[in-house]
Formats: C-alpha cells, structure tokens, sequence
C-alpha cells in the first residue's frame, strides 16, 4: 500500500522516506526533488518553476499533477510520497489519482516537531553534488567526510535561506497544515514524534508500518 509521509520543511520527511525505501524496497517519490531536478535539467518547465520554488511557493497544484502523474506511472511496487500532498486540492486529486490506477492508498503519517528545531536543521542543512551528477543530502546516512572523499562539491539548497524557510513555513501552516485536518478525520492518519534522532523515528516508523 502507498504510504504518505507529511511534515513542515526539514521535519525529516527526505531523510526517512530514503531508509523506508531500503528497508520496505519500495519506491520514493519525493516531488521536491523532482522539481529540483527539472530545474537543474535546464528545460523550459524547470525556469518556469524555479523562481517559484527559490522563493518557498508552490507550484499550482494542476502542474504538480500532471509532472507527479508520469513519476507514478513509472513506480515500481509500493510508493512512499513525500512531500505530495500539499495543499487539500492536491489530496483529493490522489485519492482519485489512486482510485483511477488501482493503486491501494495506505497510512498517511505526520512527522511533527517544534518550529525552532525545523529552523535550526534547515539552516544547518548542506547538500553533495556528486561528480555524477546525482546530488545528495548530508546527513545521518551520507556524511560530509564520504562527499569530499568522492570529489563532490558541498553546496546549500536555494530554498535554504533564512528568507525562504521562513516563508516556506508560513505556506506550510497556510496551505499543507489543513492536509492534516483532511487525513486526520479520514482515519487513516498517524502521528510520529520528529524530535528524537534519526535512529528513533525511523524505529517508530517500521513499527507503524509493520504492525
Ligand atoms: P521539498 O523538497 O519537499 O521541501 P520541504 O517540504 O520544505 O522539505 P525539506 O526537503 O526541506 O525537508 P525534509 O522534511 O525532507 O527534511 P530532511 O530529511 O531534508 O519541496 C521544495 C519545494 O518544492 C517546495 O517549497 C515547493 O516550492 C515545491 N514543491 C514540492 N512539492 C510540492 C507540491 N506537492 N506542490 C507544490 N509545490 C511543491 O531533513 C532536514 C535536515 O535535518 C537535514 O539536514 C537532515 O540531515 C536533518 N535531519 C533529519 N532528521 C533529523 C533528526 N531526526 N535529527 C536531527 N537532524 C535531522
Ligand atoms: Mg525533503
């Protein structure tokens, strides 16, 4: 079953999503990274969206749809989103999304934490380009001794700055925080405490997934 992973910017929705997809073998669609890579694709649609996503906007829900539809076309096996659904528009177009593929809509999980901690982590934040290409977050899983020891270049999201995360979060309680209200009166939902180490919540994810 599709799982749903919510939470405000830097809740650590990325971070889990990635060990989910290891231990589960499912597939992560994260729609940020997506959009980040249309951008760095240099196509008409990524300058289109990055003025957008720099400043801490969403993209309208009709274009996130149309991008999100042909990533789920290509999913293998069970998907893991994260970051999708942001605003209540965006939840109903998946349930009809999933009820249209036949795919079976699982556990809608929130990982909640105090703002001063998002802030802190997202400020903190650095990101590894690759010598690939491939971009990846250092964290707990990938550290910033394994980026430099395989030649990649450290570099900070455009989104991460203190103007951006703030308006991030502002559209976070404006916009996805009613997602909550939506999921949780639809039964399905979950709450998980984000302020514990990484270790922890993923713990508290697997048990909820598992049981
Ligand atoms: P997106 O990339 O989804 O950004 P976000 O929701 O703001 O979330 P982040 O990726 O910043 O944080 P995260 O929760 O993944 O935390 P992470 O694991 O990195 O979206 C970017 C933009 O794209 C949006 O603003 C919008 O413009 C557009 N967009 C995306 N989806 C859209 C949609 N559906 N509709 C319209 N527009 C859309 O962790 C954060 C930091 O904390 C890291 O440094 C990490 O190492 C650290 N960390 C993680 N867990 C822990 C822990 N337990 N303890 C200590 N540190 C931790
Ligand atoms: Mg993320």
């Amino acid at each position: 079953m599709d799982i749903i992973l919510m939470g405000a910017p830097g809740a650590g929705k990325g971070t889990q999503a990635e060990r989910l997809q290891k231990e589960l073998h499912c597939t992560h669609i994260s729609t940020g990274d997506v959009l980040r890579k249309e951008m760095a694709s240099g196509s008409e649609l990524g300058k289109e969206i990055s003025a957008v996503i720099n400043r801490g906007d969403l993209i309208s829900d009709e274009m996130m749809l149309s991008i999100l539809k042909k990533v789920v076309a290509g999913a293998k096996g069970d998907i893991i989103f994260d970051g999708f659904p942001r605003t209540v528009q965006q939840a109903q177009m998946l349930d009809n999304m999933l009820a249209e593929t036949g795919r079976k809509p699982g556990k809608v999980i929130h990982i909640s934490l105090p703002e001063e901690v998002v802030i802190a982590r997202l400020s903190a934040r650095k990101q590894c380009k690759l010598p690939s290409g491939e971009t990846k977050q250092i964290g707990p899983d990938f550290s910033l001794a394994d980026c430099q020891a395989q030649g990649g270049e450290i570099f900070t999201r455009k989104d991460d700055t203190p103007e951006s995360i703030s308006h991030r979060l502002s559209v976070y309680h404006k916009q996805t925080a009613p997602v909550v209200e939506f999921y949780r009166n639809a039964g399905r939902f979950v709450e998980v405490n984000g302020d514990q180490t990484p270790d922890e919540v993923f713990a508290d994810l697997l048990k909820i997934l598992k049981a």
